[in-house]
């Protein structure tokens, strides 16, 4: 069957460089291979209502550096409504789209792989400031996310400094520990606490209170949102409530270890929660390349009819992967890396 047009999506949290892959999709679907491009709005809930919108070249163009998405986003799970899936479909036909490309993390690609497995013709691209997605070495957002947080500690360095004081940063991630470590590494963390290693908050005072003894009265602590003490089982959130994939708001983590650490070892100490600063913005110049080479890539596969894949950056290569194989299991931090950031611990 040969393809005329094309619908694309960007779902679950947003990221910088998401408006970079839809600039690439159009480009390269509208503007050589003369396609259509159909943008469908928020995600899988534009599948269920029906929301759409031809994309043309003037319409993408200039959004190369803008954060956030011209197509909205959410959080929607088609699967988790009784007419979720056939109202997708049925979309997919009414708007004659022979394939789609999902750009998400995993929740997104979760549902894309439920519907390839039901026949729909489709790519997926990677995106999130997380970098949790399997079978990719990097998720475009993840570069900009350290590049904001990196700059967070650089500023909190100084005024630590002047203040002699502790600097707790709480950064996001959710169950991985990739934008902690690879920023605390960037900015000179003296301790960073990531969900794939329980700590032992005695540990973090007494390496705090070493560096006092060295003369270091200042010291910076990275924790990432889903880091845990070892004696709880308990993961600090700032609601009971789940979305629609059943994940926590988690968030908090920072300001219990930042009173923790005061209260024991009696140095000031303050908390800054980076929160979704680390979603928003520009993409730095590599999450642009990237977002660029993912949504070529796309149109390539999608013309080549190599459906039920991802996109994935493998080396230096961008390569097809399986979804079932990206989105079967967390990428949690490696923990080679984790071991060269403590060198500087203390
Ligand atoms: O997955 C991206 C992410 O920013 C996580 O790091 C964070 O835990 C979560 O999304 C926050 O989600 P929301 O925007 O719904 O608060």
């Amino acid at each position: 069957m040969s393809i005329r047009r094309i619908g694309i999506l960007t779902g679950g949290g947003d990221c910088p460089g998401l408006n970079a892959v839809i600039r690439a999709v159009v480009r390269k679907a509208v503007g050589h291979h003369g396609l259509e491009v159909l943008g469908i709005r928020e995600g899988w809930l534009g599948l269920m209502t029906g929301d759409l919108t031809p994309l043309g070249l003037d319409d993408i163009s200039g959004i190369l550096p803008k954060g956030g998405t011209i197509l909205r986003t959410s959080r929607t799970n088609p699967f988790k409504t009784e007419d979720g899936p056939r109202r997708v479909l049925e979309t997919l036909a009414t708007h004659r789209i022979d394939a789609l490309i999902p750009v998400g993390g995993e929740d997104t690609l979760g549902v894309a792989l439920k519907f390839a497995e039901q026949g729909v013709k489709l790519v997926g691209i990677p995106k999130t400031i997380d970098n949790d997605l399997d079978c990719t070495d990097y998720t475009f957002g993840f570069d900009t996310a350290v590049t904001t947080a990196t700059d967070a500690i650089d500023r909190l360095h100084t005024t630590a400094e002047s203040h002699h004081r502790v600097m707790v940063v709480e950064v996001m991630g959710r169950h991985a520990g990739w934008i902690a470590t690879v920023a605390g590494i960037a900015g000179g963390a003296d301790c960073i606490l990531v969900p794939e290693v329980p700590f032992d908050i005695e540990e973090v005072c007494e390496l705090v209170q070493r560096r006092k003894a060295r003369g270091k009265d200042f010291s910076i602590v990275v924790v990432a949102e889903g880091a845990k003490p070892k004696d709880s089982k308990v993961q600090v959130t700032t609601t009971d409530k789940v979305d629609a994939f059943g994940h926590v708001r988690l968030g908090g983590i920072g300001t219990v270890v930042s009173e923790e650490i005061e209260r024991r070892t009696g140095i000031e100490t303050r908390v800054t929660i980076l929160g979704h600063i680390q979603r928003g913005g520009s993409p730095t110049p590599f999450d642009r390349v990237l977002a660029t080479r993912f949504g070529i890539k796309a149109v390539d596969m999608v013309l080549a009819g190599d459906f039920g894949k991802m996109v994935a950056l493998q080396g230096n290569q961008i390569v097809a992967v399986p979804l079932a194989d990206a989105v079967r299991r967390l990428k949690t931090l490696d923990m080679g890396l984790y071991d060269i950031a403590k060198v500087f611990f203390g």
